[in-house]
């Protein structure tokens, strides 16, 4: 990729109280992240995000204190669908954690208890409506999550329209961090050219060293193109109809280090998440298309 010298894109302020980051924040990877990812990206400078389920408060402790052994910088904890108690949220305030992410459901409560102890919310979002709702019930920052996204997704919207029309609709006060299919720093650049504070990358730190997927899935992926993929509508376990863009297989198999964004063709090395922070926040990649509505096929091949 040519990109001019080493410029390196200025920091954002994605919410109050903490330094500002670099503009690259690593995706919710639900059972694929993990505290090494998470504190490797913030410690690097970009935001790291931690996926909780639903772990016993000492689980959860030792697994941020895994952070906090690394960085003290800000780290999202995502709470996936509706598996939060409160015990979870309680454990993290505790542990001094002030940013959470919500995906998929509307959860007032969830989110007035953050608000109540001082958190930030950020909602994952893939339509307007949606957004709307998330500002109206507290959300502070959206994740404007486009249809080109892998794993988890529903939005119908290509991210860069997306993010055009919440930019427009909610004018720009409100911080947005935008992906869905992005794999290099010219994706992340469209992204803020289009109006988002910062980039929102998943696959592309999935296919990171410190990911926590199979080494055997992340060298599948890392040979895959966008018409390796599909969307699979099956429901799984406690996480009913939630389509999952993910490698097609013959035999059906539904695992996490499978699923990828339609940016997966142009992933082809697997790197140190902290190199990936460095070289996503590079100023000026000129040379890479980014997605665009003519040239990206939405639907995934195989689905
Ligand atoms: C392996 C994988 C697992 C994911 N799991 C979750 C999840 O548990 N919860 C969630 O909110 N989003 C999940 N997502 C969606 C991401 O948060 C994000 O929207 C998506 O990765 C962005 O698209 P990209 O992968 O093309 O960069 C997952 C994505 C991937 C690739």
């Amino acid at each position: 990729m040519s990109m001019k010298a080493s410029r390196i894109l200025n920091k954002t302020s994605l919410f109050p109280g903490v330094p500002p980051v670099l503009p690259v924040v690593q995706a919710s990877l639900g059972l694929c992240d993990g505290p090494r990812l998470a504190a490797a990206v913030s410690r690097a400078g970009g935001l790291g995000t931690l996926s909780v389920r639903n772990p016993a408060p000492a689980a959860l402790r030792l697994r941020l204190r895994q952070i906090r052994a690394v960085t003290p910088r800000p780290v999202l904890l995502a709470f996936t669908a509706q598996w939060e108690r409160d015990a979870v949220f309680d454990t993290a305030i505790a542990e001094g954690f002030r940013a959470f992410q919500v995906f998929w459901w509307n959860a007032p409560r969830l989110i007035s208890r953050i608000r109540q102890a001082g958190g930030t919310v950020f909602c994952q979002v893939g339509t307007r409506e949606e957004a709307r709702d998330a500002i109206e019930t507290g959300a502070s920052v959206l994740i404007a999550q486009g249809t080109e996204a892998g794993g988890q997704v529903r939005s119908p919207r290509p991210v860069l329209e997306l993010v055009r029309d919440l930019r427009d609709t909610f004018g720009s006060d409100i911080p947005i961090i935008a992906g869905g299919g992005f794999a290099d720093a010219a994706d992340g650049q469209a992204a803020l050219a289009a109006g988002a504070n910062a980039a929102l990358f998943g696959t592309r730190f999935l296919l990171s060293e410190e990911a926590n997927a199979a080494t055997r899935d992340k060298a599948r992926l890392l040979k895959a193109s966008q018409a390796d993929l599909r969307l699979d509508t099956r429901m799984i376990g406690d996480w009913p109809c939630a389509p999952r863009r993910c490698l097609y297989s013959r035999t059906n198999e539904d695992r996490p280090g499978l699923y990828a964004g339609l940016g997966v063709g142009r992933i082809q090395t697997l790197l140190p998440a902290a190199d990936l922070v460095r070289r996503l926040a590079k100023a000026g990649a000129t040379d890479a298309a980014a997605p665009t509505a003519a040239s990206t096929d939405y639907t995934g091949g195989g689905s």
